[in-house]
C-alpha cells in the first residue's frame, strides 16, 4: 500500500470530498464516484470496482491505471486524463499561424502546457510546429506520475483502447527530445508578480507522507508500467522531473493537505521566464469559480508580451469572469475563439 492511500472506506470518503472540495459541486463525475464509493464493502472492493471500470480507467487506459496508487486513481475519476491528439477545434492553430508565429521566426519558441496528461497536446503542438519549420521547446507538466511516465515515453493510442491495439503508436525521436514532460501541481504556480517585480516565491507545500508503521505489505501495489528508453531531450539537462521511480505525487488540487512534496519545477516556479504559449484546456472548467480564477491567472503570468494563453469554450462560457480579468491584464481576446493575447 502507498504510504499515502487512504487505509479504510472512511478515509478513501474523506479523501474523495478532499479532492472535490474545489471542484464544481454540480460535476457528474463527484456524483458518479461518491456512487461508487458508497457501493463499495471495504477498500479492496472499492480498489476492485474501480479496477472493473470507471471513468478515470477508460480515459487513463487500463494499464496505466492499474499502476496508479489508489489516491491517483481517485483524482483520475474526478479530473479526468480525457486528451486526444488535435483536439484544437476552436480556432487555436489558425490563431497561431496568423498572431505568433511571425514574432517567432529567428529564436526558439517556448511553449507550456498545463495540464498534459498522457501528452497528446504536447504531441501535437509539436508536429505542428516542426511542420511550419520552426525552432522550439515545449514544457508539460500534469499532476499524475503515471501519466507523465507514459508521456514521456510517446506512446499514442489514437484515443482508442490500448487493450485492443496490436501495437501502440509512437511519436518520433524528434518529437519527443524536443518536449520536457514533468509532474507538477497546477496550483503551485507562483502568483503573479506585482509590475517589474520578480515573481512570488511558490510557498513549499506542507509534508504527510509519513510511512504509516502499521500499514500491512500490499498484494495489490500498483504494477511498474514499463518504459521504452527516450532520447534525450532537447530542453532542460535532464529528461525532466525525477526519475519516475522517484516522482512525487499529487498534493490535493482542491487546497486539502498535500500528500507528498509535488516536485516544484523551475517553470512552474516561475524561474524559468515566460512562455510565447500557454495551453491550458479542458482543466479549467473542472473547478469551482474562484479556483477556475486563481489558476487562469498564474497562467496568464507566465504568458509572455507578445505571446498567447490557449484556454477553451466551455469554461469561458461557465466563468463569465474569466475574460475580463485576462483583459484587465494586458490580454485581448481573438473574437469568439477561446485565445488570448497579451499586449507586446
Ligand atoms: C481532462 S485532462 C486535460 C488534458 C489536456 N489539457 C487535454 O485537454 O488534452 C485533465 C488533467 O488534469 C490533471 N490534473 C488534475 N489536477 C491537477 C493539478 N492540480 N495540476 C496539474 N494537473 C492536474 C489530471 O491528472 C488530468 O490529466
Amino acid at each position: 500500500m502507498n504510504p499515502a492511500d487512504p487505509r479504510t472506506l472512511g478515509e478513501a470518503r474523506a479523501l474523495v470530498r478532499a479532492f472535490a472540495a474545489g471542484l464544481d459541486p454540480r460535476s457528474r463525475y463527484v456524483a458518479e464516484l461518491d456512487e461508487l464509493v458508497a457501493a463499495a464493502a471495504d477498500l479492496a472492493d472499492l480498489e476492485r470496482r474501480l479496477l472493473a471500470g470507471c471513468r478515470g480507467l477508460r480515459h487513463a487506459g487500463p494499464d496505466v491505471f492499474a499502476a496508479m496508487t489508489l489516491r491517483e486513481k481517485i483524482l483520475a475519476n474526478l479530473v479526468t486524463p480525457e486528451t486526444t491528439l488535435f483536439r484544437f477545434t476552436e480556432g487555436e492553430l489558425e490563431a497561431l499561424d496568423r498572431e505568433i508565429l511571425p514574432r517567432l521566426h529567428g529564436r526558439t519558441a517556448r511553449v507550456l502546457v498545463v495540464p498534459c496528461s498522457l501528452g497528446d497536446e504536447a504531441f501535437t503542438m509539436a508536429a505542428f510546429l516542426l511542420k511550419r519549420g520552426l525552432a522550439f521547446e515545449i514544457r508539460a507538466f500534469d499532476l499524475q506520475p503515471q501519466l507523465v511516465e507514459i508521456a514521456r515515453t510517446g506512446r499514442l493510442t489514437f484515443g482508442y483502447p490500448p487493450e485492443y491495439l496490436a501495437a501502440a503508436g509512437r511519436v518520433s525521436a524528434d518529437v519527443l527530445r524536443r518536449i520536457r514532460f514533468e509532474v507538477g501541481d497546477a496550483f503551485n504556480l507562483p502568483l503573479p508578480a506585482p509590475p517589474g517585480m520578480p515573481p512570488l516565491p511558490t510557498a513549499p507545500p506542507k509534508l504527510d507522507a509519513s510511512p504509516r508503521p502499521d500499514a500491512a505489505p500490499d498484494a495489490s501495489a500498483p504494477r511498474k508500467i514499463p518504459v521504452a528508453p527516450v532520447p534525450a531531450p532537447l530542453v532542460g539537462e535532464g529528461k525532466g522531473g525525477g526519475s519516475p521511480a522517484h516522482a512525487p505525487h499529487a498534493s490535493d488540487h482542491a487546497g486539502a493537505q498535500p500528500a507528498e512534496e509535488v516536485s516544484a519545477s523551475p517553470c512552474l516556479r516561475g524561474e524559468e521566464g515566460s512562455f510565447d504559449v500557454v495551453l491550458c484546456r479542458n482543466f479549467v472548467g473542472y473547478f469551482v469559480p474562484e479556483k477556475a480564477l486563481e489558476v487562469t491567472m498564474k497562467l496568464a503570468a507566465r504568458v509572455a508580451p507578445g505571446g498567447v494563453l490557449f484556454l477553451d469554450g466551455f469554461c469561458l462560457l461557465k466563468f463569465p469572469a474569466l475574460q475580463p480579468a485576462l483583459e484587465k491584464d494586458a490580454f485581448t481576446r481573438q473574437g469568439d475563439r477561446p485565445v488570448f493575447l497579451r499586449k507586446a
